[in-house]
C-alpha cells in the first residue's frame, strides 16, 4: 500500500530527499511543494521547469499494489449485471505514488476461463516495453486459475491517468481504475478532490455484446456512470434506481479535480452549473492553465481542473454531457450527471440541484482547441525544408470479409490480427532478424532519437480517439473538419501540444510527431472499444535491437507457455483482432 513517504492523495507535504541526484541542467530552486503557495516547485531539485522526458526525481520511492481480478455481480446504476472487478470494486483502487517513484502492481487472475492483462495507459514506459500490458503485443495474456504477473514501472511523469485491462473487452466491463502522480501543478489550488471517472455503461456485459457489435460496428448504450455510479430510469417501466454521484466543495476555496474518460464509445463535454473551470493539464502534460465553462474530454483523454467555490452557496449539477456528433449509437438513458453541494450551513445536504439553464452543449464531435493546450514545458519542432511524412496511415473499415464481420485494415484487403499466444516480443526474442507478417501492421521506426511524423486518417466516418503506447507525441496538425490537403498544410512546429490521445474525426485529418527514444514494440490504435477489437490499431517497433534488457526476453517466454497451458486445457480461442 501507500507509503508513509510518499504524498498523499490529498497530500501537501514533499517526499524527504534522500540522495538527491545531480542531473545536469536542472535549475535548482530552493523550495518544496505547497498546492497552494508553491505549486509550481517540487523537491528543491525538480520543478515544473523540468523537462520530464530527460530527467525525473529518484529518491528511492517505492509503490505496490495487488491486484484480485474476479468475476461478480454489481450494480452501478442500481441494475445487476456480472462485472469484473479488481479487490472487489468498480471502478479499481486508486494507484498513487509520487513523481519518480518506481510502481509495482501485481495482478492476480482470479477467472476460471480467461486470461486479463493491465495496461497502465499513458505511461511512458521509458525503457520498460515489456510491463506496457499489451497481450498479443508485449505479453501472452496472464492465465486464469490465480495465475499471477507483476508489472514494474518508474513514474516518470506525473498527473493524472488510469490502467485498464487490455484483453478483449475486459476495460469495458469494469476492470479499469486511476492512476495519480503527485508532482508540481501549473496553477495553485487549496484541495485536491482526486479522480472524476467518466463512464459510458451498458447492461449486458461488453463480452456479450462483442460479436453483435462486430456486425453493426457499434452498439446502443445503456448509461453513462460518473465516478462509477449513477441514476438509471427504466424506459418502459419508468422505475428509477441507482444514486448520484455526489461530492463537497469548501466555500471560497479552490479544488483540483482530475478529470478521465474511460468509455467505451463516448466523448463528453463537461461542465459544472454557474462555474469555470481553470485547466492545468492535458492528459501526463501540464499546461499554460485556461479557463473555461465546457471542456471536451475525447475517450481515453485525461484533463486537470480547477474549480472555485465562488457561487452563492448552494447545489449544482456536474454535467458529462454525450458529443452527439462522434458517429457513435444511440444511449438509453443520457441524464449523466453527479451533484456538488456546498459545505455551508443552509445548504440543503439531501435536495436536487436546482435545474439551471445549462451551458450551450453544442452538438459537436472535437477535442478542446490546440490553441488552447500549450504544454508548460516548452518543445518546438524542428523542420527544415517540406515536412515529409515518415509514416501515412489510412485506417479502412472492410465490410466484405469475411462477411458480415467489419473489420480494420491499413493495407487493401488484409485486416490487423495479432495472436495472444504469439506476441510481438516473443516473435522478436526468436532467432534471427524477425520480419513479421502484414496482418500485424508492423511499422519498423529506426534510428535513436529519431522524429517520426505520422499522417493519420480514415476513409470511413465517425471519430476515432488515436492513442499511442510508449510515447506522448506532439500535435503538428488536427482538423475535425478538414480533410489532409497538402496544398494548405501548415506544421505547428512552436510548442505544440502533446498528450497520449488525439481525436481525429472522420472528416477531419491529425498528423502527430514522436521522438524515437523509448525502444519498443508500442501499440497505436482507435480507443473506441468496438474499433480496437476489430483491429483499428497497429504496431510502431521501435529501434528492435535495444528492446530487451537482460532477463526480459525469458520472462515473456515463461508467461507465454503457461498462457499456452492453460489455453489449451481450457479450450480458449481468440475470436478478436488480439488486442
Ligand atoms: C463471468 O461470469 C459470467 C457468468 O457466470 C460468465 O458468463 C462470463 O463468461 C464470465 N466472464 C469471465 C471473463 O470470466
Ligand atoms: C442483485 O444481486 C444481488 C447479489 O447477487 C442480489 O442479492 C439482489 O437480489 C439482486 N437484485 C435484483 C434486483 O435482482
Ligand atoms: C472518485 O472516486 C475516487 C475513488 O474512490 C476518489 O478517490 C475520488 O476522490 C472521487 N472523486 C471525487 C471528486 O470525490
Ligand atoms: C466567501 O466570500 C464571500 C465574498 O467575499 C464572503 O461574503 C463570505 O463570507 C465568504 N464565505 C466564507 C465561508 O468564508
Ligand atoms: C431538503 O431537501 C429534501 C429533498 O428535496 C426535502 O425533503 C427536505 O424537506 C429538505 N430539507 C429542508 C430542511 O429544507
Ligand atoms: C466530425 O464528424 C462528424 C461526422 O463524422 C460531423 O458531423 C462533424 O461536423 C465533424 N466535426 C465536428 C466539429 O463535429
Ligand atoms: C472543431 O470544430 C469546432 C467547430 O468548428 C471548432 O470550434 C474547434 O476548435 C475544432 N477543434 C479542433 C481540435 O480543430
Ligand atoms: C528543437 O531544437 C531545440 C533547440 O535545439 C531543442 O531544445 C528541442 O528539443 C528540439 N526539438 C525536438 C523535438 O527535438
Ligand atoms: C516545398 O513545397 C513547395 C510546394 O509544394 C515547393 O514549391 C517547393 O519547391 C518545396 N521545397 C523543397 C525544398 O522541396
Ligand atoms: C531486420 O529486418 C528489418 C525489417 O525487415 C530491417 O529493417 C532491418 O534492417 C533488418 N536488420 C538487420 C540487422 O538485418
Amino acid at each position: 500500500m501507500y507509503l508513509s513517504s510518499a504524498i498523499g492523495a490529498l497530500g501537501l507535504v514533499a517526499p524527504v530527499v534522500l540522495a538527491a541526484p545531480s542531473p545536469p541542467l536542472v535549475e535548482k530552486r530552493a523550495c518544496t511543494f505547497d498546492s497552494l503557495t508553491n505549486p509550481t516547485c517540487w523537491d528543491g531539485t525538480f520543478d515544473l521547469n523540468t523537462n520530464y522526458y530527460d530527467s525525473w526525481p529518484s529518491v528511492g520511492g517505492h509503490q505496490e499494489y495487488t491486484f484480485h481480478i474476479t468475476n461478480i455481480t454489481m450494480a452501478p446504476d442500481g441494475i445487476n449485471r456480472t462485472v469484473l472487478a479488481i479487490n472487489g470494486q468498480v471502478p479499481g483502487p486508486t494507484i498513487f505514488a509520487n513523481w519518480g517513484d518506481t510502481v509495482a502492481v501485481t495482478v492476480i487472475n482470479e477467472l476460471e476461463d480467461a486470461g486479463t492483462s493491465i495496461h497502465f495507459h499513458g505511461v511512458r514506459q521509458k525503457d520498460t516495453n515489456t510491463q506496457d500490458g499489451a497481450v498479443s503485443i508485449t505479453q501472452c495474456p496472464i492465465p486464469g486459475g490465480k495465475t499471477s504477473m507483476t508489472y514494474k514501472w518508474t513514474a516518470t511523469q506525473y498527473g493524472t491517468s488510469w490502467y485498464h485491462g487490455h484483453y478483449g473487452l475486459q476495460a469495458w466491463d469494469g476492470l479499469f481504475g486511476p492512476i495519480v502522480i503527485a508532482g508540481p501543478a501549473s496553477s495553485a489550488y487549496k484541495n485536491d478532490l482526486g479522480t472524476l471517472m467518466l463512464s459510458d455503461w451498458t447492461h449486458k456485459t461488453a463480452e456479450y455484446l462483442e460479436s453483435d457489435a462486430a456486425v453493426n460496428g457499434g452498439e446502443n448504450i445503456d448509461n453513462g456512470l460518473i465516478n462509477g455510479t449513477n441514476i438509471f430510469i427504466d424506459p418502459t417501466t419508468n422505475i428509477q434506481t441507482g444514486k448520484r454521484f455526489e461530492f463537497v466543495f469548501q466555500p471560497n476555496e479552490s479544488h483540483r479535480i482530475r478529470l478521465i474518460n474511460t468509455a467505451m464509445d463516448q466523448h463528453f463535454k463537461v461542465a459544472l452549473d454557474g462555474h469555470e473551470m481553470e485547466v492545468i493539464a492535458a492528459d501526463f502534460v501540464p499546461i499554460k492553465p485556461f479557463k473555461t465553462k465546457i471542456l471536451n474530454i475525447g475517450i481515453g483523454q485525461r484533463y486537470d481542473v480547477i474549480i472555485t467555490a465562488d457561487q452563492t452557496p448552494g447545489n449544482f449539477w456536474l454535467r458529462a454531457n454525450v458529443q452527439t456528433n462522434c458517429g457513435q449509437r444511440a444511449a438509453t438513458f443520457t441524464d449523466i450527471r453527479a451533484i456538488v453541494r456546498y459545505n455551508s450551513p443552509g445548504v440543503n445536504g439531501t435536495a436536487d440541484p436546482p435545474e439551471a439553464t445549462p451551458p450551450a452543449f453544442d452538438v459537436d464531435c472535437t477535442d478542446m482547441p490546440m490553441a488552447n493546450l500549450e504544454p508548460f514545458v516548452a518543445i518546438n519542432l524542428n523542420i527544415t525544408g517540406n515536412l515529409t511524412f515518415d509514416q501515412t496511415i489510412t485506417f479502412n473499415q472492410d465490410f466484405n470479409n469475411p462477411n458480415p464481420v467489419i473489420n480494420w485494415e491499413i493495407k487493401d484487403g488484409i485486416h490487423f490480427l495479432s495472436h495472444w499466444e504469439n506476441p510481438t516480443l516473443l516473435q522478436l526474442a526468436g532467432p534471427g532478424n524477425v520480419t513479421f507478417p502484414d496482418e500485424q501492421q508492423v511499422l519498423e521506426v529506426n534510428g535513436v532519437d529519431k522524429m517520426q511524423f505520422v499522417l493519420i486518417q480514415t476513409d470511413s466516418g465517425g471519430d476515432h480517439p488515436i492513442h499511442l503506447h510508449g510515447h506522448d507525441f506532439w500535435i503538428v496538425d488536427q482538423s475535425n473538419t478538414t480533410k489532409f490537403d497538402p496544398s494548405t498544410f501548415v506544421p505547428n512546429t512552436i510548442n505544440p501540444p502533446r498528450r497520449d490521445v488525439a481525436l481525429l474525426n472522420g472528416s477531419g485529418h491529425l498528423v502527430i510527431a514522436f521522438k524515437a527514444d523509448n525502444p519498443g514494440a508500442w501499440l497505436l490504435h482507435c480507443h473506441i472499444a468496438w474499433h480496437v477489437n476489430r483491429g483499428m490499431a497497429l504496431t510502431f517497433l521501435e529501434n528492435r535491437a535495444d528492446i530487451f534488457k537482460p532477463g526480459d526476453s525469458d520472462a515473456v517466454g515463461k508467461n507465454c507457455d503457461a498462457w499456452k497451458a492453460f489455453a489449451k486445457d481450457k479450450g480458449i480461442i481468440q475470436t478478436d483482432t488480439g488486442v
